[in-house]
C-alpha cells in the first residue's frame, strides 16, 4: 500500500473547504443538464496518511484524512466524470485502486505533468461540459499558462492552492535574485513581480560612499499582488483562505471562476458566502 503523508494541520482546512464546496455546488447544479467533471490534477493517492514523528514528540502527529479524490467520489451528488492525475506512479496505482472501489462512477486516471494534463482537458471541453478543477501542488509546480487555459474555457470553477511561502522565499527581502526570475515568471506569468521591490533612501556606508538598496515589500503586499494578479485574469476571485502552520503563512487557497456571465458570478458569490458561513 502506498503511504502519502503531506501538509500539516492546515491540510484539514483545505480539504474540508473543498468538500463543502463540492457538496454545495453539486446540490445547486443538480437540475442542470450539463456534463459535470471533477478534475484533480495533483490527486495524490486519495488519502493523507498520518505520521508520528518520534524525534519531535512535541510536534502534533499528522492525522489521517480522506484526500481530495476520495472526498470528490463521496460527495452528496456525484459528478458525471472524475479525472484524477498524478506524476507519481505509486500514487497513480493507488488512484486506480480507489477508482475500482467505485465501479458506479466514471473515473479516468492519468499520469502526466499537471500543466500538460489540465491544458489538454481545457482544450477538449465541449459546450455542455462544466468542470471543477482542483490544483493542489506541493510547491511551485503549477505554471501561469495553465491558469490562463482554465480562464479561457469560461466553463471551469477553480480551487487553487497557491504556494505563497515559496514565492516569499524566492523573492528575498534584501533584493531580487535574477537566477530565480524565470521560475517566478513561470509561476506568475509576468515580470511585474519586480514592482514588489522598492528603492530605499540612500545610505552612507563605512567608507562614506552612497549605497542604494532595494527591499521587497512585506508579505501582505505580496499576498495582495497575487490576489490582484489573479483578479486581472479571472472574472471572480474570492479573498483567499490563509493556511498557516504555527503562525507561518504557507499557502493561499483561492476560489476562482472563469465564466464571466452575470448568472455564474452571482452563483459564485452565493457559494462562497455559504462556505464562509459554514466555517464560522
Ligand atoms: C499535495 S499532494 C496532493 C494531495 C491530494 N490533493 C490529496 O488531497 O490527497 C501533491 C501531489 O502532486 C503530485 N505531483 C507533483 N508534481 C506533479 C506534477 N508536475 N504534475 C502532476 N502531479 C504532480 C505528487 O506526486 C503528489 O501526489
Amino acid at each position: 500500500m502506498t503511504r502519502h503523508s503531506f501538509g500539516g494541520d492546515w491540510t484539514r482546512v483545505k480539504l474540508d473547504t473543498l468538500e463543502k464546496y463540492l457538496d454545495i455546488y453539486t446540490t445547486a447544479m443538480k437540475n442542470q443538464k450539463f456534463n459535470f467533471h471533477y478534475v484533480d490534477a495533483f490527486a495524490g493517492t486519495g488519502q493523507r496518511d498520518g505520521e508520528d514523528d518520534p524525534t519531535h514528540s512535541l510536534i502534533k502527529e499528522i492525522e489521517t484524512l480522506k484526500g481530495s479524490a476520495t472526498r470528490a467520489l463521496e460527495c452528496k451528488k456525484p459528478f458525471d466524470h472524475y479525472h484524477f492525475n498524478d506524476t507519481n506512479p505509486h500514487h497513480v496505482k493507488a488512484l486506480r485502486e480507489l477508482a475500482a472501489q467505485h465501479p458506479d462512477k466514471k473515473v479516468n486516471v492519468t499520469q502526466e505533468d499537471a500543466n500538460v494534463f489540465v491544458q489538454h482537458f481545457c482544450h477538449d471541453m465541449r459546450p455542455m461540459d462544466r468542470a471543477i478543477v482542483f490544483l493542489d501542488p506541493y510547491s511551485s509546480e503549477l505554471e501561469w499558462s495553465t491558469l490562463k487555459a482554465i480562464r479561457n474555457t469560461e466553463k471551469v470553477d477553480l480551487w487553487l492552492l497557491f504556494p505563497i511561502s515559496t514565492l516569499l522565499r524566492i523573492t528575498p527581502r534584501n533584493g531580487p535574485r535574477d537566477e530565480w526570475g524565470s521560475a517566478i515568471e513561470r509561476m506568475l506569468g509576468t515580470s511585474d513581480w519586480r514592482e514588489l521591490y522598492e528603492e530605499q533612501p540612500l545610505t552612507m556606508d563605512l567608507f562614506g560612499e552612497h549605497r542604494e538598496e532595494v527591499r521587497r515589500q512585506d508579505y501582505k503586499k505580496v499576498v495582495d499582488f497575487v490576489t490582484t494578479h489573479l483578479r486581472r485574469l479571472f472574472p471572480f476571485v474570492d479573498d483567499p483562505f490563509h493556511l498557516d502552520q504555527r503562525g507561518r503563512l504557507l499557502f493561499l487557497l483561492y476560489f476562482c471562476v472563469s465564466n464571466p456571465s452575470p448568472a455564474a458570478l452571482a452563483l459564485a458569490r452565493k457559494l462562497s458566502a455559504a462556505i464562509r458561513k459554514s466555517q464560522k
